[in-house]
């Protein structure tokens, strides 16, 4: 059975679950949202998934209640120191993405300790996109590499999908073979767009605190069913791998 290398989600529904379960806010559902994503981190890494990328913070999420962007800055904060041994334990490496420098100076700097003390580990990397947006990734892609075509340090030719790719915040990771969203909702909302060009997308009814293993194992196995055949013809595909 084909196993994704990068599987990517966007974990939706922590609102609506804290409404089911008769909550009085929102934040309730991102609490447990923590434990599906420890549960799902862990459960990638004995699989043999080796990159895992979740949307924790979009840049469009700062336009929330301060009450609630404050509090999940503080479950960021409080989660990262907590979950360390679980990183450990695992051979997990975390790892950011986004406009890291808008996050609270605590954040950052939480962030800093837990990659600089899991750097080592080598069974899954954990990517967090935080304060992330695609469009003003690549914008950021597009304005570096003009700089430097600017000051003459490369040509406009040399400017390929390599290039490009080596611009954005996930330079030297393989792209994403299958994309995830939770909650029922089927769009990408500005999620890694260069980065999924090729990418399987599922999306799933569940919401993501109710996220499970068994989740997750149905979502591979409807991957290792579809036939990725990246613009290539079916017959193509069998004379390459007879
Ligand atoms: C979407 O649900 C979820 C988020 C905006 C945050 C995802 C965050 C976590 C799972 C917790 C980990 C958080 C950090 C910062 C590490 P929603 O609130 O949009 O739910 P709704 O669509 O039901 O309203």
């Amino acid at each position: 059975m084909s196993l994704p290398t990068h599987i990517a989600i966007i974990m939706d529904g922590n609102g609506r679950w804290a409404k089911g379960q008769g909550f009085r806010t929102r934040i309730r559902g991102h609490e447990v949202g923590v434990e599906a994503l420890r549960r799902t981190a862990q459960s990638c890494a004995e699989l043999g998934i080796r990159f895992l990328t979740v949307y924790a913070f979009s840049e469009e999420n700062w336009s929330r209640p301060k009450t609630e962007v404050d509090a999940l800055m503080r479950i960021l904060v409080s989660s990262l120191s907590k979950e360390l041994p679980t990183l450990m334990q695992h051979g997990i490496q975390l790892q950011a993405i986004g406009k890291l420098d808008q996050l609270p100076k605590s954040a950052q700097r939480e962030l800093n300790e837990v990659k600089a003390a899991t750097a080592g580990n080598a069974r899954l990397v954990l990517t967090l996109a935080l304060s992330y947006g695609s469009r003003q990734e690549m914008l950021g892609a597009a304005q570096t590499l003009a700089r430097e075509v600017s000051e003459g340090k490369r040509s406009v030719e040399s400017i390929d999908e390599a290039a490009f790719s080596n611009a954005l915040y996930t330079q030297g990771m393989p792209d994403p073979d299958l994309v995830i969203r939770t909650s029922g909702e089927q769009r990408i909302s500005n999620y890694l767009l260069w980065q999924i060009s090729y990418a399987e997308l599922i999306f799933m009814p569940v919401l993501w605190p109710d996220f499970s293993r068994e989740h997750l194992e149905e979502a591979l196995a409807q991957y290792a069913s579809r036939e990725r055949r990246m613009g290539k013809t079916s017959e193509q595909l069998n004379e390459q791998s007879n």
